[in-house]
């Protein structure tokens, strides 16, 4: 064990290429932050097909006990009675911003997601004819992820709240909380219904900087806004809450990718430098931006980006890129 200022990470491979991605990422971590302690803590999929359990208390516990929490992808199993983990850890940690940078040459954003509520809430009934899930907007939750929005932006351009206010009540509670939150904070804003704004992120990316929307809009916005960096292999994100933080990249566990070391661990690695910032390592965290962008710069790619450099591959270059 190390000593009291030691910061200890919690890793979370989870399932997939969760399992392949996140070594790669704790390997360059640890190469550029010796004094880090690591420990691991096994949840997912392959955890209830052992033992009827994908996440229990002691595991949150543990991971609460963590300084920050690195953490892969877990596969949602075929079971209409489980309940998502890593849905779970964010209610439980109280993760309530997800923040998603969407860096590259053609767009420098940041999707700020809201993460406990909204359609993720986990308040649903199903019959067998019909189905409800209830979209819940609070003005405390709201409230805390515009104001975490509009911190970030302070040191930006602007704010784009994303709303379907035409059409759904509770996102007209969201969006005035938005607007109220940024004239009192003083970020400049502006709006657009999240359909819109998911064509028109693709269509004109350089008009955006800081987007603030609620949860499941934020899932899908990032996923699209993912095309233009090259894709769901380069988009890391936070998870962060008032006590706890989680970091992991936006993708998921890719099932059909996993065990072949062809995953690309760049949305890990880059999930990694996240981590360093938020402990207030911006030096480290930027030496790994930066080592990435070195490698890719190289030619060294994986098959996403038309290449056929292997997971370890690309990590052994970020690691020489370091080095050097
Ligand atoms: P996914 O993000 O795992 O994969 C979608 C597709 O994106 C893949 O088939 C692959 O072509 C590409 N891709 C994603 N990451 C990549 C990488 N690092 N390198 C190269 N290509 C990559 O999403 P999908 O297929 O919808 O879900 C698979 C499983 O993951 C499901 O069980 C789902 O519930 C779970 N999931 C878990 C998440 C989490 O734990 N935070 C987030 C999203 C999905
Ligand atoms: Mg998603």
């Amino acid at each position: 064990m190390g000593g009291e200022n030691v910061p200890r990470i919690a890793v979370v491979e989870g399932d997939g290429i969760g399992q392949e991605v996140i070594p790669v990422a704790r390997e360059i971590l640890a190469a550029i932050r010796p004094d880090l302690e690591f420990f691991p803590v096994e949840v997912g999929y392959g955890r209830w097909e052992r033992t009827g359990e994908a996440i229990t208390s002691a595991d949150i516990r543990a991971m609460k006990g963590a300084d920050a929490i690195l953490f892969g992808a877990v596969t949602t199993p075929p079971d209409p009675n489980y309940r998502s983990v890593i849905v779970r850890m964010r209610k439980e940690l109280e993760l309530y911003a997800n923040v998603r940078p969407v860096k590259g040459n053609a767009a420098d954003i940041v999707i700020v997601r809201e993460n406990t509520e909204g359609l993720y809430s986990g308040i649903e009934e199903v019959g067998p004819d019909s189905a409800t899930t209830l979209r819940v907007i609070t003005r405390k939750g709201s409230e805390r992820i515009a104001r975490f929005a509009c911190t970030l932006a302070k040191g930006r351009r602007h704010l784009t709240i994303g709303h379907k206010a035409n059409v759904l009540k509770a996102d007209t509670l969201f969006r005035d909380i938005c607007i109220s939150v940024s004239k009192e904070a003083g970020v400049p804003y502006r709006e657009k219904f999240i359909d819109a704004l998911c064509l028109d992120v693709l269509q004109h990316p350089l008009e955006y900087d800081v987007i603030v929307t609620e949860n499941m809009f934020g899932d899908i916005l990032s996923d699209v806004a993912a095309f233009l960096v090259g894709g769901l292999g380069m988009l890391p994100s936070g998870n962060i809450g008032d006590r706890h933080s989680l970091f992991e990249p936006v993708h998921g566990s890719a099932p059909k990718h996993a065990g072949k070391n062809t995953a690309n661990p760049i949305a890990a690695i880059r999930s990694g430098a996240m981590l360093l910032e938020h402990l207030g390592d911006r030096e480290n965290a930027v030496r790994i931006e930066g080592a990435v962008d070195q490698v890719l710069a190289s030619g060294l790619k994986t098959r996403d980006l038309g290449g056929n450099a292997g997971t370890k591959e690309m990590g052994k270059g970020v690691l020489g890129a370091l080095a050097r």
